[in-house]
């Protein structure tokens, strides 16, 4: 391999080339990313229906001492469902209550994880005849231990009408399958709505789960593109995502559910969210917006109006001046500054349905001329064959076999350079991906190499999908994968951290000798390291084969006098098939080691099925 590493060698990669995906799919974001511990929040998940679907929340104690119901009653008009508790039995009387009293529980999303010496912020609506006298407690997932507990206690015309409570509970041990429940001894009528359950630690106080922003702020990625997928298209129009049933106070969204991926979402992460997470992991949002199609239904294009109000609407809520409608929301919401939205997607998958170019030319004439600077992404995959309509970008999607995607390598030597290509869905599936192993995360490095060498034309990748709660796999392999309370990245996650230093830097040019084995495909970068200031040289090699490869690599215009501080990290296993688990989340990671022998002129030996990125210091 040769590496051409001279001054006026190379080629700048875009600063956006690398980034992710996040789709709200496997309860990626609600019970995932999203630090909301109470599952159905607003008693709502069977939509503005009675009786309405309270699943997961359920009944404390029997029908001589509580009867539990819903109604039409709540004070948010959008999502006007309540809960109503009778409780028929008392402290003391004829119909004394069970021990601890009667009420509902919230298990949470498969269990509540809650943490010894943390606190919990606990907010409700309520309403009562009478006084109230309310147990509010996070218990083990059978009701015991009690782990944090606090009395709420209002006179009658304190509660005559909805009032909201707010409960601090610190936790007195660690459970992760623990449980929220409000319950009382005191005989009378109890409305509820809205039970919100939130660690108070979140990222920045954001609302994000720590532990997952911290593998995704490891993958520095320079954009996000959110919220789907085919999340944002729906099964039906009317169950897609709508931005605008998604923002103002948590309290009064209506909350949706996915038809695709079938699940009930409260939206306490909605389009504002999105963009504040974004912003805290320094990536470019990108907006994937329902363009009038979804995967049964559509509308047409004469029709199709409201929707491209609805898109400007959201970009004006995106980066508006607080003196517009929807910048004031923002800035209600407590961000006065605008986010830096500049790329938005018209739709997801949709090329080729009957309405698609129809509608997609009325999305990109009014957003060009309300927002010129705004690039514009088509559905329609343009590396073929030309697209037959105006564009910035368009989507490349592809979920192969390991092989397949491997030889993708040169998917994008011959593409043309403009419009620009946004691969905003790879990954190897099937049988040579099972849950995540090492042999797909080596078919998408090949691929990514291609990427990189080719990010004239590339301007964006991210992998798909990005996160699964491992209690509801809707999709395998995933990058991340957690519960209540671990978590661990796949060898895709482990992969495309050896890309983390691509976006920005600049591509050196490459040669792999004629009669080079076929299984090794190899690029290298020249980056600046922040933490010392030094630029350093990264040559990153897959070899895809079962046998190891001798490499010799040359790399002209590299001094062989300052090469100490050089390393080598490698990702492979004993089995090609192997994946990480909870039980055993490292055992595809990557490896560091120093290099003792590195050089100019240096000879390696790349293992069976393995990645390797050398990092010379310049
Ligand atoms: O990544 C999972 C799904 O795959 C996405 O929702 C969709 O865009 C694609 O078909």
């Amino acid at each position: 391999l040769t590496v051409n590493a001279s001054d006026a060698a190379g080629r700048p990669i875009p600063e956006t080339l690398f980034g992710i995906f996040f789709e709200e799919i496997n309860h990626a974001g609600t019970g995932g990313l999203w630090a909301e511990l109470v599952s159905n929040r607003g008693f709502e998940a069977g939509g503005p229906n009675i009786p309405s679907n309270i699943d997961p929340w359920t009944i404390i104690g029997d029908e001589t001492h509580l009867n539990v119901s819903t109604e039409r009653s709540s004070c948010f008009s959008r999502n006007i469902i309540a809960l109503r508790m009778d409780v028929l039995c008392d402290a003391s009387g004829a119909n004394t209550c069970p021990d601890g009293g009667v009420g509902v529980y919230n298990p949470g999303f498969w269990g509540m994880n809650i943490e010894k010496g943390k606190t919990y912020k606990v907010l409700f609506y309520v309403k009562a005849l009478g006084s109230l006298n309310l147990t509010v407690s996070l218990t083990g997932s059978s009701g015991q231990p009690t782990l944090a507990i606090a009395n709420v206690i209002a006179s009658a015309s304190g509660v005559s009408d909805w009032s909201k409570m707010e409960v601090l509970l610190e936790a007195e041990d660690t459970n992760h399958n623990s449980r929220l429940q409000l319950t009382s001894t005191q005989e009378g009528t109890i409305w509820l709505d809205q039970v919100s359950a939130m660690p108070l630690d979140t990222y920045k106080g954001h609302g994000f789960r720590t532990d997952l922003m911290n593998m995704l702020l490891e993958m520095k990625p320079r954009f996000l593109r959110f919220p789907g997928g085919c999340f944002v298209e729906g099964e039906w129009l009317r169950n897609a995502f709508r931005w605008k049933e998604t923002v103002g106070p948590w309290e009064e969204r209506p909350g949706h559910f996915g038809d695709v991926w079938m699940y009930w979402t409260d939206d306490g992460l909605g389009h504002f969210e999105f963009l504040q997470l974004a912003e805290d992991l320094g990536a470019a949002p990108i907006w994937v917006f329902n363009n009038g199609i979804s995967h049964q239904d559509q509308v047409t294009t004469s029709s199709v109006l409201p929707f491209v109000q609805e898109a400007l609407d959201g970009i004006e809520f995106a980066r508006g001046s607080t003196d517009s409608k929807w910048g004031a929301l923002r800035a209600a919401m407590g961000h006065p500054e605008p986010f830096d939205l500049k790329y938005v997607a018209v739709g997801n998958e949709d090329c080729g349905k009957k309405n698609y170019l129809g509608n997609y030319l009325k999305f990109y004439g009014a957003i060009k001329a309300a927002y010129p600077d705004i690039g514009i992404i088509s559905n329609c995959d343009g590396s073929s064959k030309p697209l037959d309509h105006p564009a910035d970008f368009y989507d490349y999607h592809v979920y192969t076999s390991a092989s397949d995607l491997f030889s993708r390598y040169h998917t994008f030597d011959k593409t043309p350079r403009s419009p620009k290509v946004f691969v905003s869905e790879y990954a190897v599936t099937g049988k040579d991906a099972g849950r995540g192993s090492l042999l797909a995360a080596l078919g998408e490095a090949g691929f990514l190499l291609g990427i990189e060498k080719n990010s004239d034309a590339v301007s964006m990748a991210s992998y798909a999908p990005l996160f699964v709660n491992s209690n509801d796999r809707r999709w395998n392999p995933d990058a991340i994968v957690f519960n209540s309370s671990h978590l661990y990245g796949t060898p895709s996650y482990w992969m495309q951290l050896f890309f983390s230093e691509s976006s920005g830097a600049t591509v050196l040019d490459t040669t792999l000798e004629a009669g080079s084995s076929s299984s090794v495909v190899a690029s290298a970068i020249l980056w600046k390291n922040s933490k010392d200031n030094k630029e350093y040289i990264r040559i990153k090699a897959v070899n895809f084969g079962s046998s190891s490869v001798k490499l010799n690599i040359t790399v002209n215009g590299l001094d062989p006098n300052s090469l100490s501080g050089s390393s080598k990290t490698v990702l492979t296993s004993t089995k090609v098939m192997d994946e990480n688990s909870f039980g055993q989340p490292n055992k595809v990671v990557p490896v560091l080691s120093l290099l003792k022998a590195a050089g100019n002129d240096m000879d390696a030996v790349l293992s069976p099925y393995s990645f390797t990125s050398f990092d010379l210091l310049k």
